[in-house]
């Protein structure tokens, strides 16, 4: 089957929506990374909300992680998403905007559940060492979860990428696929790439 570049990008993006809203999905979580200083940052995190027509993913991080401190001095970032059952792999790139107590924090931490709340509440900031694995994670069963509360939100940040490169690469036992696409004035441009 023949497929064309136009529709690589609207079944790559619609894969992408399909990901942030179906638990499960293969593009549920993504691996991001950023740049650090001398180093390379790599996480797993969840694919939180796409919007196809802005070419925008979002996803949520505490503030305090090294993710963050990355961004916050180079604001470029890669993601991989991989489905094993389709035999696809998207990379994007893009830039990100950071988003700390303000309005967009605000409504995407109003929609979060308790436990996904608590992700953001641990004390003292995530990658501190510590000498017991349950230190940082005292407040979940005491009576300091309303403090708690305040301070996971002041914690929680929401990343929105744009994004302005996509690398789709599909594996056939009749010849692999494999297209880039760059944003040009909001349109995607693509080219057929060896695999
Ligand atoms: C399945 C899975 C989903 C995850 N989702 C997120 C997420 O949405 N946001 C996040 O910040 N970390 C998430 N993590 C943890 C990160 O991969 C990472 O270990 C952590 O954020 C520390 O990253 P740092 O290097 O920026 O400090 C997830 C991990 C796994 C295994």
């Amino acid at each position: 089957m023949h497929i064309s570049l136009t529709n690589i990008v609207i079944n790559s993006w619609e894969s992408l929506e399909k990901g942030s809203l179906q638990p499960g999905h293969p593009f549920r979580n993504m691996v991001i990374s950023t740049q650090g200083d001398g180093n390379i940052g790599m996480a797993t995190v969840i694919l939180r909300a796409v919007s196809a027509h802005d070419s925008l993913l979002i996803f949520y991080t505490d503030v305090r992680s090294n993710k963050v401190f990355n961004l916050q001095n180079n604001n470029s970032i890669s993601m991989l998403l991989y489905s094993d059952a389709d035999k696809l792999q998207l990379i994007l790139k893009g830039n990100t905007t950071l988003h700390n107590q303000d309005e967009v924090t605000a409504g995407h931490w109003a929609a979060l559940t308790n436990q996904g709340k608590r992700s953001y509440m641990a004390h003292p900031a995530p990658s501190s060492k510590i000498n017991d694995p349950a230190d940082g994670l005292e407040y979940i069963n005491d009576d300091t979860w309303n403090d708690a509360l305040i301070t996971g939100y002041q914690n929680f940040a929401v990343i929105k990428v744009a994004v302005n490169l996509m690398e789709y690469l599909k594996l056939n036992q009749t010849g692999h696929r494999r297209a880039s696409f760059n944003l040009i004035k909001n349109n995607w441009m693509g080219s057929w790439l060896v695999p």
